[in-house]
């Protein structure tokens, strides 16, 4: 993992009010809730008392309270109860379970996972999403660490193969490139674009990186870190994918269609859902495969074989390493 990082783990509509809910994400159990106050809150699940999972307990105001003996907890993981002392002994503040800042953005739930901070960085999205678009989410399990599950998503190379019969149609598998970017207006280089451009073999060599004008159109492919990418389709389609990572072998796939095409109500859920699962056949073409690559977790010095255009990888690898290297000083 790369520390101190906002990572989306959920969507928000999944965290509902009074009501905790038990997830695995990061290799760590927790518990995540709404308070009277509507702020997601998120602990380890598990109590100090004796183990029993918080997440099967209730929502007391801003607090959650274990369903075993009762003691409660406020949001930053501090017992404010414990009800077999009596309501006024205050517990000893060794009664702590251990936080996690959380914050909804953009219909999802991101976690800090990283140092504590008095004032944590900004949470990045995609300036191309906005607010009056509509979207359905489409979310599926990968047996493979987050970090294959996003270098899939920024290989250009498996188009014509993987998806030989739907967005990879047209045996474009010659790669020019592909030209990458990075922009570093928010964090310090936290997001990478990336331009496409396949094309039939007819003969001439795949141009280098270098040798591609400099790009007049918006990028083809998003990726922020550490988890959310962003494939533009046109101005008013956009598909974004949330790389919930769950352990060292499961990822969450999280998929959104974004659209402002359609807005009559009815016609605008049947094309949503249309999107949803046009979705769901391109990423299971690609899940057969990645599955089975191996090792399950990728890093800079796997010994792999690469190809020219197997650049934004590269570029994918060599940045992650730098910044858990940065966060690790
Ligand atoms: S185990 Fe949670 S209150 Fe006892
Ligand atoms: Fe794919």
């Amino acid at each position: 993992m790369i520390p101190n990082q906002w990572y989306a783990i959920l969507e928000s509509s999944e965290v509902k009010p009074g009501k905790p809910l038990g997830v695995t994400r990061l290799g760590e159990n927790l518990v995540l809730w709404r308070g009277e106050d509507g702020q997601p809150a998120c602990l380890v699940d598990r109590c100090v008392h004796r183990g029993a999972a918080l997440s099967l307990g209730k929502v007391h105001q801003n607090d959650v309270a274990c369903p075993f003996h009762g003691f409660r907890f406020d949001p930053a993981g501090r017992c404010t109860l414990i009800p077999a002392n009596g309501k006024d002994v205050p517990p000893p503040r060794a009664f702590q379970v251990p936080s996690y800042p959380v914050q909804d953005a953009f219909g999802w739930i991101w976690l800090w996972w990283g140092a504590a901070r008095q004032e944590l960085p900004p949470i990045g999205y995609f300036d191309a999403i906005t607010p009056e678009m509509s979207y359905a989410t489409l979310r599926d399990l990968w047996k493979t660490h987050y970090s294959r599950a996003i270098e899939n998503q920024l290989d250009v190379v498996h188009l014509p193969f993987v998806h030989h019969n739907t967005i990879g149609r047209g045996r474009r598998t010659l790669v020019d490139g592909p030209l990458t970017r990075w922009d570093c207006s928010l964090a310090e280089c936290d997001l990478l674009n990336l331009w496409v451009s396949n094309r039939k073999d007819d003969g001439r060599a795949p141009q280098r990186p270098d040798q591609l004008p400099e790009p007049a159109r918006r990028p083809s492919l998003q990726f922020r870190y550490p988890n959310v990418w962003h494939n533009w389709i046109s101005d008013r389609v956009h598909i974004v994918a949330v790389f919930a990572p769950v352990d060292d072998e499961n990822t969450l796939l999280y998929i959104r269609m974004y659209q402002n095409v359609v807005r009559v109500p009815l016609v605008r859920q049947l094309f949503d859902q249309a999107g949803r699962l046009a979705n769901l056949v391109i990423e299971r073409q690609d899940r057969r495969i990645v599955e089975t690559q191996l090792p399950k977790r990728s890093h800079l010095r796997l010994g792999e074989k690469l190809i020219q255009g197997d650049g934004p990888i590269i570029a994918y690898r060599r940045r992650r390493e730098e910044l858990i290297h940065a966060g690790g000083r």
